[in-house]
């Protein structure tokens, strides 16, 4: 849309800039709690929060810990939670099993929060990396992270996650032919009314760094995940994944990290009008609450301006860390 203006002085566009009020009236973009997927650690124990070291803020939660998470979490508007295990490094085997076990950390804690906040939705993630030896998203072999047989591993585990009640099922392995092959277990398993986000357009980004870290990956990986995830210098390949999860049979989808990346964001949302999601990773909220912390940033308005950049990008939602803290602040 090209903008048709009068000349100055018949234009000013500082007249609609010059009170609170007038700024309400003309803002194009609203932030609200209901705008977040709240990303969440599990680890095994009870009445335990253990904070993640290169997250400041953010804690490993026992499932009693994750349950009160929940319910706070659905106190203050936000929608969803998303659960990420730190699985115990012994429960971790080349064939994975612990991935599709109904009584694992993720399948523990969704079963615990449906029952305790039943409105609440519940994400989970369908990747190998928490369980696997390697710190790879799919099976390896021979060096080669492999397609088809991890597709099948990911089909047994989001069929458990389904199965223990979640929502949304977030495919993060980057695999091709997972949508497909999810859709089609869910329809055949009675699952039909859960939804698949799919981690359409994930970079192979250095801005995970503090995720491995609070999942316990970090150690365990073994080279890069270059020939999964996507070369950070490409956009039109993000479409064609887009279009391609869209038409397996993704309900939603993610691009991911977010603040990098909002030139994808906006592109998705306005070729596919999808419901589109942006993941702040956790590098990207490690620099923010890192800054904050040092004093270096105001922490409270970066974290709502940078919230709001997804919003003005075309995304629907974002996956944050900050959720609740910026949910407090939205609510006062
Ligand atoms: C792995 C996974 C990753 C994240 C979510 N799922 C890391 C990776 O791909 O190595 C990153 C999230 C974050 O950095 O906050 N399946």
């Amino acid at each position: 849309m090209k903008p048709t203006l009068a000349a100055f002085p018949a234009t000013r566009l500082r007249r609609t800039r010059r009170t609170p009020a007038l700024r309400d009236l003309v803002r194009e973009t609203t932030l609200t709690p209901g705008d977040f997927i709240w990303p969440v650690f599990v680890r095994d124990g009870d009445g335990i929060e253990e904070p993640v070291a290169s997250m400041p803020g953010v804690m490993r939660r026992s499932v009693d810990k994750v349950v009160a998470a929940a319910v706070e979490a659905h106190a203050l508007g936000i929608p969803a939670i998303c659960l990420f295990p730190y699985t115990d490094p012994a429960k971790r085997s080349a064939d994975c099993a612990e991935a599709w076990n109904p009584d694992n950390l993720s399948n523990t804690a969704t079963r615990a929060i449906k029952a305790a906040v039943p409105d609440l939705a519940v994400m989970t993630d369908v990747a190998l990396d928490p369980y696997s030896d390697t710190g790879h998203d799919g099976f390896v072999e021979a060096g080669e992270i492999v397609n088809d047989r991890t597709v099948e591993a990911l089909v047994k585990q989001a069929l458990s996650q389904a199965e223990a009640g979640a929502d949304i099922i977030g495919p993060s392995d980057m695999m091709d032919g997972r949508i497909g092959a999810l859709r089609r277990a869910l329809e055949g398993g009675g699952f039909q009314n859960v939804l698949l986000l799919s981690y359409a357009a994930k970079y192979a980004s250095a801005f995970y760094g503090p995720f491995r870290d609070a999942v316990g990956a970090s150690g365990a990986l073994k080279g890069d995940k270059k020939t999964y995830q996507m070369d950070p210098a490409n956009a039109d390949e993000a479409m064609r994944l887009i279009a391609r999860d869209l038409s397996e049979g993704a309900d939603m989808v993610m691009v991911k990290p977010g603040m990098p990346y909002l030139d994808i964001c906006r592109r998705a949302k306005d070729m596919f009008g999808a419901p589109t999601f942006a993941y702040q990773v956790s590098g990207e909220y490690a620099m923010l609450a890192g800054a904050a912390r040092n004093g270096w940033v105001d922490g409270d308005r970066v974290m709502l301006e940078s919230l709001m950049a997804f919003k003005r990008a075309g995304c629907d939602g974002v996956l944050t860390y900050f959720a609740p803290a910026a949910a407090k602040l939205l609510n006062r």
